[in-house]
């Protein structure tokens, strides 16, 4: 008999205790996912994406390790936390990139970078959003730094970091005093361990660490004294407190190991541990996930770089939008229902001169009156 059919007082009794109470609640979460997934809504498709990108992680981890021979069990629960994080940011990806609007900038996106004329515009903009982040320095110049040191910062260590837990990255030793560092099985780097490049592999993490709490540093200050209330919400705050704890207690690990009192060492290896696998199992339900949906944004900067005849506002002339992403616009709104006859043709100006001229003559004039 299939075990979801039957009830949780069923198979765990029903004597009201608090075990009974959990397990109804995993019983109905499991029901209603369940019943999700054979509904075909897009959680279907999107929980099919995550476990395939999953699968092909513990396949590359696999390989990656060369059998495992080089997977450190000491990083067992790192290991599992990216392994959590994986699914869960991918099926909250996929379920972004496949919505309809999204859907269409990532086509445009994908069909970019088959195309030679549009991958310099693409690269260009990459290069602007995603590399320089210039999109900020009219903010303030000490804004963009800080973004650049806790964005770059917070990327590093993860590139040293994931390879490191995976098992893709060791080091040998072929000769006294050089390093060779092998990615997979293919060797990639052979240093001096006295030299300049073994003292950047060695403290490349520290380093990482110290531009995140500079950047994190920055942002939380700003954020405590913005009298803004929603920027001071847990959703703006906890991802910055998270990946500050995170860059204190690894730089905390140089700073203990030379301790001789080694419990220190391994009070911040746990605290290091616990603030990791934190920020990775709640990656993709926080701030951070913005980091693989903020692509889409060059869909809409290429289809606006490529285009050469733009629509125009009705109204007033002014230069409006790509046909193809007003014709988008339009079908989505259509297929929800919204009927605006026209009104996606004007510019934002003419749109709310129109609503104010509406309003003005329903109302004649008498806006006061109403209040
Ligand atoms: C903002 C991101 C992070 C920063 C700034 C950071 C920083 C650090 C630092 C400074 C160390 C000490 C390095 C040393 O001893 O020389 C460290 C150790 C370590 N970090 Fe992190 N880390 C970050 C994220 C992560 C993530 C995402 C993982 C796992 C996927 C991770 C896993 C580790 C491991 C396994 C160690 C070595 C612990 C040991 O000595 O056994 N870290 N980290």
């Amino acid at each position: 008999m299939n075990q979801i059919t039957r009830s949780p007082e069923a198979i765990f009794g029903a004597n009201g205790s608090r075990l009974t109470a959990a397990a109804r609640s995993i019983w109905e979460l499991a029901g209603f996912t369940l019943a999700r997934l054979r509904a075909g809504d897009p959680v279907r498709a999107s929980a099919m994406d995550a476990t395939l990108v999953t699968g092909l992680l513990l396949a590359a981890i696999y390989v990656g390790s060369v059998g495992l021979k080089h997977f450190d069990h000491a990083l067992a629960g790192y290991c599992a936390a990216t392994i959590v994080a994986c699914f869960a940011a991918s099926f909250r990806v996929s379920l972004f990139w496949r919505r309809g609007p999204s859907a269409f900038y990532g086509r445009v996106l994908l069909r970019g970078l088959r195309e030679p004329r549009t991958l310099m515009p693409l690269l260009t903009a990459a290069r602007r959003n995603l590399g320089t982040q210039s999109f900020i320095a009219p903010r303030s110049r000490v804004r963009w730094a800080a973004h650049m040191l806790l964005s770059w910062g917070t990327l590093s260590a993860f590139a040293v970091t994931f390879p490191l837990v995976w098992g893709w990255l060791h080091f040998e030793s072929p000769a006294p005093n050089r390093y060779r560092a092998i990615f997979w099985f293919i060797p990639v780097a052979s240093f001096d361990i006295h030299g300049v490049i073994a003292w950047l592999a060695f403290n490349a993490l520290n380093l990482s660490a110290v531009a995140v709490i500079l950047g994190a540093g920055y942002f939380l200050v700003l954020r405590l004294r913005q009298r803004d209330a929603t920027t001071r919400q847990a959703f703006h705050i906890a991802p910055i407190v998270l990946l500050l704890v995170v860059a204190i207690t690894g730089l905390g690990l140089t700073f203990t190991a030379h301790l001789e009192n080694r419990i220190y060492f391994r009070l911040t290896l746990i605290s290091h541990e616990i603030a990791v696998c934190t920020l990775l199992l709640s990656f993709a339900y926080g701030k951070l996930i913005h980091l693989f949906i903020r692509p889409l944004q060059l869909g809409a900067q290429l289809l606006r770089a490529t285009c050469t005849t733009p629509l125009r506002c009705e109204s007033c002339a002014r230069e409006l939008a790509p046909p193809a992403q007003l014709e988008a616009v339009e079908n989505l709104l259509r297929s929800k229902g919204f009927k605006f006859n026209r009104h996606q043709r004007l510019c934002p100006p003419c749109r709310r001169r129109q609503v104010a001229s509406v309003q003005c003559a329903m109302l004649e004039g008498r806006f006061q009156a109403l209040g």
